[in-house]
């Protein structure tokens, strides 16, 4: 029998208080795996949020690894910037970059993982082939640009396209879920083979982010193994 990979659970910090983020973060330390920060631009998609001087002034207040997901146009332009600040792993949109590859090989050199997110409304098959140039694959299970959204489950396809696809070409390759993600979604989106999960309502919207953060841990991880 294999031993299942660990898993990784990335609260979103979208849904924690702006005003108190360093104390936010602190309490998922020890629990989570990755902290998840949404970059939006108010282009990209038609929502605001933070930017990189956030990311560069949070990086100093804690240990825990940045998953960068970034929801803007022009990220060749933007992204290095923030594997320069210290993101463990950069995601840009495969809707918003004519050349994928080439970014994620410039991410790679700044020092980060590099990751390719897909939307919802997005055909996987395209980006099948390119995903030896990336770390992470993020397939949103809602519309990107808001947080606290309802889970799509026919969004998993793709989830399932994407492992199968890993598995039959021994990628190495994270298969990250966006969106919706809570008790009652996440085993279904690792029993399609998902192996990262990005929680937003579901940690900051619960008295005590860190249990949450466990709790979604065992669900998922039973589920996994279950696949
Ligand atoms: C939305 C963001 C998500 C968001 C998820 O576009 O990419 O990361 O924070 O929030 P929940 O978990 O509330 O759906
Ligand atoms: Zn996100």
């Amino acid at each position: 029998m294999t031993v299942p990979p660990p898993l990784i659970i990335a609260p979103s910090i979208l849904a924690a208080n702006f005003a108190r983020l360093a104390e936010e973060v602190r309490a998922v330390e020890g629990a989570a795996d990755w902290v998840h920060v949404d970059v939006m631009d108010n282009h990209f998609v038609p929502n605001l949020s933070i930017g990189l001087p956030v990311v560069q002034s949070l990086r100093a207040a804690t240990e825990i690894p940045f998953d960068v997901h970034l929801m803007i146009n022009d990220p060749h332009r933007w992204a290095p910037g923030y594997a320069d600040a210290g993101a463990h792993n950069v995601t840009f949109h495969a809707e918003a970059c004519d050349d994928p590859v080439a970014l994620a090989k410039d991410l790679r050199a700044a020092g980060a993982k590099a990751g390719l997110a897909i939307d919802r409304d997005t055909p996987i098959e395209p980006y099948l082939d390119l995903l030896p140039s990336f770390d992470t694959l993020l397939i949103m299970t809602i519309k990107a640009g808001f947080g606290g959204q309802r889970f799509l489950p026919h969004l998993l396809d793709k989830v399932r396209a994407a492992r199968q696809h890993v598995s039959a070409g021994h990628l190495e390759l994270r298969i990250e879920v966006d969106g919706g993600i809570a008790a009652d979604t996440i085993e279904q989106a690792a029993q399609a083979g998902a192996d990262a999960f990005v929680a937003g309502t579901a940690v900051y919207g619960a008295d005590d982010p860190a249990e949450a953060v466990r709790k979604l841990r065992s669900l998922a991880q039973r589920a996994y193994r279950e696949n």
